[in-house]
């Protein structure tokens, strides 16, 4: 776990509060709000607001691989980045990994 601190990953949640079809948002030391998604038995990482009008996408629903903004419906495959139904812009994603029970994410968010 050291190892990953040092090279800039901040740990965000315990492995255990996040199963498939989990949505958990978290608060990054810089103030970036993120959205764990629970997908296909692994930690995806996703902006936690929606980029058309920032409605938080917590309140959303995530089937399977889909998150669906609960406002217009903007929706996203997270596994893949793929925009799905009337989706105009990216979900902006950040690097996950899992160490020692816990889940770390790299703070720097790039489009998916
Ligand atoms: S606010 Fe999310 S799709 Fe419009």
């Amino acid at each position: 776990m050291t190892d990953l601190v040092e090279q800039d990953w901040v740990p965000a949640c315990a492995r255990s509060e996040i199963s498939d079809g989990d949505k958990l948002e978290v608060e990054l030391p810089n103030g970036d709000f993120v959205l764990l998604l629970g997908v296909n038995g692994k930690v995806i990482a996703v902006c936690a607001d929606c980029p058309h009008q920032d409605t938080p996408l917590a309140e959303g629903s995530l089937i399977g691989s889909v998150l669906t903004c609960p406002v217009h419906f903007w929706q996203w495959d997270v596994e893949s980045g793929e925009m799905l139904g009337p989706a105009e812009l990216p979900l902006p994603s950040y690097d996950v990994r899992e160490d020692a029970g816990q889940v770390f994410i790299r703070p720097h968010s790039v489009a998916l």
